[in-house]
């Protein structure tokens, strides 16, 4: 394969806080290996399109402090079929394009995979997601952004739930993964965190806030991850009300504003870093990995591991939290 010398980027799936300053990290740092840089708008399906921009230092001036992410990002079904992979290539071969950085989650990992298999140009992963459920990394873009959001907004609600001694259920999202539910619970002291890694008991919830109640313990909040096994918010909200009658129990969905809003420090640091190394890795011949951060240094994990690994949850947590929550 030929040496690596106009590069392409693109974000995918759902956007994360600091997508752009991973983008503006992967542009400036080819810039400054005199490669030329490409921005493609909408993902894959703008690589299906031919929606594709020459980027230069002043496309990404005044981004890294800004959420979503100023290419777009989508889902792309025509991505999924060889024909569509197959224009998209075409698309980049005839700009010469040879080499590509995605930004994305599990489902756009499966996509550089399968692309980098089928065409001579190498991709790198960065793991943009808020949901934090991405193996080979401690860290993903996104997710200390979206865990200190639904900290703030949690942190309202218990002033609320509070005056007036109610139970409350918060939803935050996470589809398949527990960690924006876990640490945001555990940091707003919430008495059950509900997540999809364990079997939800509600019964056993019930007899918790039974006892509590017996004790007059005023405050109760649950913490529910949106793919909860149980069903997530709505669920967990009716459940309690038909097996507590005495209890005043609201449910709040907290939804997208977990997705949205100026990255955070760690986010900019990490996706600053992330992106910097993409474009190195591209140079080193470090073809088809995802990088991501261990133990505060970089690992690079080959994209075929990358799309079936996900983060195990550390059991410590899930024993404090029920320590902490008694
Ligand atoms: O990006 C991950 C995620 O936020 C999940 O937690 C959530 O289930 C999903 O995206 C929502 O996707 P959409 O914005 O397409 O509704």
């Amino acid at each position: 394969m030929q040496d690596v010398s106009k590069i392409a980027v693109l974000t995918s799936g759902g956007d994360s806080p600091g997508m752009n300053a991973a983008i503006r990290a992967v542009v400036r740092t080819a810039l400054y290996h005199k490669l030329e840089v490409f921005g493609v708008y909408r993902g894959y399906q703008g690589m299906v399109e031919d929606d594709i921009m020459a980027m230069d230092s002043k496309s990404v001036a005044n981004i890294i402090q800004r959420g979503g992410t100023i290419l777009k990002t989508a889902r792309s079904k025509d991505f999924l079929t060889p024909e569509g992979r197959k224009k998209a290539y075409e698309n980049l071969k005839k700009r010469g394009i040879n080499g590509l950085v995605v930004i994305g989650g599990d489902g756009s990992f499966r996509g550089a995979r399968t692309f980098s298999a089928e065409f001579d140009i190498p991709c790198v992963g960065l793991p943009g997601t808020i949901d934090k459920d991405i193996g080979g990394t401690d860290l993903t873009i996104g997710f200390d952004t979206a865990v200190n959001t639904a900290v703030d907004a949690i942190d309202k609600i218990r002033d609320t739930m509070d005056a007036h001694d109610r139970v409350f259920v918060v939803e935050v999202m996470g589809r398949d993964a527990g960690y924006i539910a876990l640490y945001s619970g555990i940091a707003t002291g919430a008495e059950n965190i509900l997540i999809p890694e364990t079997k939800t008991d509600m019964a056993s919830v019930v007899n918790m806030l039974t006892e509590k109640e017996k004790r007059k313990k005023l405050v109760n909040l649950i913490v529910v991850a949106e793919g909860d096994d149980f069903g997530g918010g709505n669920y967990v909200g009716d459940y309690l009300k038909k097996h507590l009658p005495n209890a005043d129990v609201r449910v709040c969905i907290l939804g997208h504003i977990q997705r949205g809003g100026s990255p955070s420090c760690m986010d900019r640091l990490i996706a600053s870093r992330m992106g910097y190394h993409a474009v190195e890795c591209l140079l080193e011949k470090k073809y088809n990995v995802m990088v991501g951060v261990v133990n505060n240094r970089m690992h690079y994990t080959p994209l075929e591991e990358a799309v079936k690994a996900k983060q195990k949850l550390n059991s410590d947590w899930l024993k404090i939290t029920r320590i902490l929550a008694s």
